[in-house]
């Protein structure tokens, strides 16, 4: 055991409950009606951060919501992590289907359940502790600044504003990221590729107003029957997708690159039992975790229109709504991808009704390398408290920030998430485990250790 064991041993129920006065903030980023208590949370972590030890803290306003900047500078010549996280949640609906109240947060058999446990408050709180430990326990390797926004639910606009006119106090040798998950407690992984977003609503009208479905219906367009049958013509029946032009950037994997991934243990019986279905679906000639990591996808969010009220009505809607995300990999450009789709779907919409597409956000995919000294200092990190090498993977979500990084500070990104993809992030009941909130805090001073090592003095 190092002394950084011992101290959170001896600390970890103060550790535990702090975080759970965090989660008791409800930050939801998307929604207007919660902006204060998403102030409220940037003040309290401005807070945590003072009181662990880090200088210059500050919450900053943006144009949305505000981003929680702090440091510690030991010595210059030495290197400097950027710690990047976010404070803010998903919206907690359905709040029927939560066992306990999603900001009212309970610990139940080793995990901590409430919105954002995992999805990110209780992974990047995990490095304000990681910090604290090391401050009381002498001191820190090497330089440290926190960057904790609060959009990254929602697409980080804004941060991406202040990222390019904050590159001086920015400056760093790493990035490093606790905000995606590993394979299993017992088979530790490190993500090493983020896909891209691109995510947008479409409006489809038919007549001017609603009308009875007895007197018009089969005359007139339909709009919710035409949005449904435009949907599924953006698949073929090898579930690729139709938008002309949508893989020309998509780079194929080499046959090595895809053996290497086909090494990481995979129980496709458990994944379909775990999910509760009979078989999985997806794009011909991939596997599941090809699918869910390597290939671009298309999928409706959300679908509405005419009555879904009690009972039974007899209408012919004027409008349908579907909010449609397609999640793209290197080298695809969410811009251009949103592009195809909005003149894709105006071209095949019938005369009958008018079609409006209407951007949300995007962001672009990411690659981090597995060869470079923070991910091998990471790998090393894990490798002491797992007592076994993390696998790397290609993860499937995204993290819009993590392109912008790279091209406008120059950082690569280390991947270093400690949740589980069975962690219900942005579904009810979200959790995260006990285990994995204080083998996280532990790791994360082994790799300030020895990333400071093999960087020697500087860069
Ligand atoms: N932490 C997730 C991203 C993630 C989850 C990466 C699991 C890898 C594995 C992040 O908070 C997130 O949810 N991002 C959004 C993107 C955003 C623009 C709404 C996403 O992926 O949907
Ligand atoms: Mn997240
Ligand atoms: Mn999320």
């Amino acid at each position: 055991m190092s002394a950084i064991d011992t101290y959170v041993e001896s600390n970890k129920d103060r550790f535990l409950s702090e975080l759970l006065d965090l989660l008791r903030i409800p930050s939801v980023s998307a929604d207007p009606k919660y902006k204060a208590d998403v102030a409220r949370c940037a003040e309290a972590v401005k807070q945590r951060l003072v009181e662990a030890g880090a200088d210059k803290v500050e919450v900053c306003p943006t144009a949305g919501h505000p981003i929680v900047y702090g440091e510690k500078i030991v010595d210059p010549a030495k290197p400097t992590v950027l710690v990047y996280g976010h404070y803010d949640v998903q919206p907690p609906d359905p709040l029927d289907l939560w066992h306990s109240g999603p900001f009212d947060p309970v610990i139940k058999d080793g995990m901590i359940y409430a919105r954002g446990s995992a999805d990110d408050k209780g992974q990047f709180y995990m490095h304000v502790k990681a910090f604290e430990a090391m401050m009381k326990n002498g001191g820190l390797p090497c330089n440290v600044k926190f960057m904790i926004e609060g959009e990254e639910e929602v697409g980080s606009d804004n941060l991406g504003v202040f990222v390019k006119n904050n590159k001086a106090r920015l400056k760093a040798d790493v990035v490093l990221i606790s905000d995606t998950a590993m394979i299993a407690n017992d088979v530790p992984s490190i993500n090493t590729g983020l896909r891209g977003l691109s995510y947008l609503e479409v409006e489809v009208t038919g007549p001017n107003r609603d009308l009875h479905s007895g007197v018009y219906g089969g005359a007139v367009a339909n709009p919710i029957n035409v949005l449904c049958d435009m949907i599924s013509s953006l698949h073929d029946k090898d579930r690729r997708i139709t938008i002309p032009g949508f893989y020309d950037a998509v780079k194929e994997l080499s046959a090595a690159e895809r053996t290497a991934l086909a090494e990481a243990p995979f129980d496709l019986e458990a994944y379909k039992k775990d999910l509760g279905v009979n078989d999985v679906l997806g794009e011909k000639g991939y596997t599941s975790e090809e699918r869910s990591s390597i290939r671009p996808t298309l999928d409706v969010n959300g679908i509405w229109g005419g009555y879904i009220g009690e009972g039974a009505k007899t209408v012919l809607p004027s409008k349908a709504f579907a909010k449609i995300s397609m999640r793209l990999v290197p080298d695809q450009k969410s811009e251009a991808i949103t592009k195809l789709f909005k003149d894709h779907f105006e071209r095949i919409a019938p005369p009958s009704v008018k079609v409006e597409v209407r951007p949300h956000h995007g962001g672009e995919a990411a690659v981090t390398p597995i060869d470079s000294p923070a991910y091998l200092a990471a790998a090393k990190a894990m490798e002491e408290t797992f007592g076994r090498k993390p696998i790397p993977t290609r993860g499937g979500g995204s993290i819009p920030i993590v392109a912008l990084f790279e091209t406008e500070l120059g950082l690569k990104t280390v991947l270093f998430g400690f949740g589980l993809d069975s962690d219900n992030i942005h579904s009810p009941n979200e959790k995260y485990g006990v285990f994995n909130y204080l083998i996280g805090i532990r790791t994360i001073p082994r790799f300030f250790q020895h990333y400071a090592a093999m960087m020697g003095g500087k860069a």
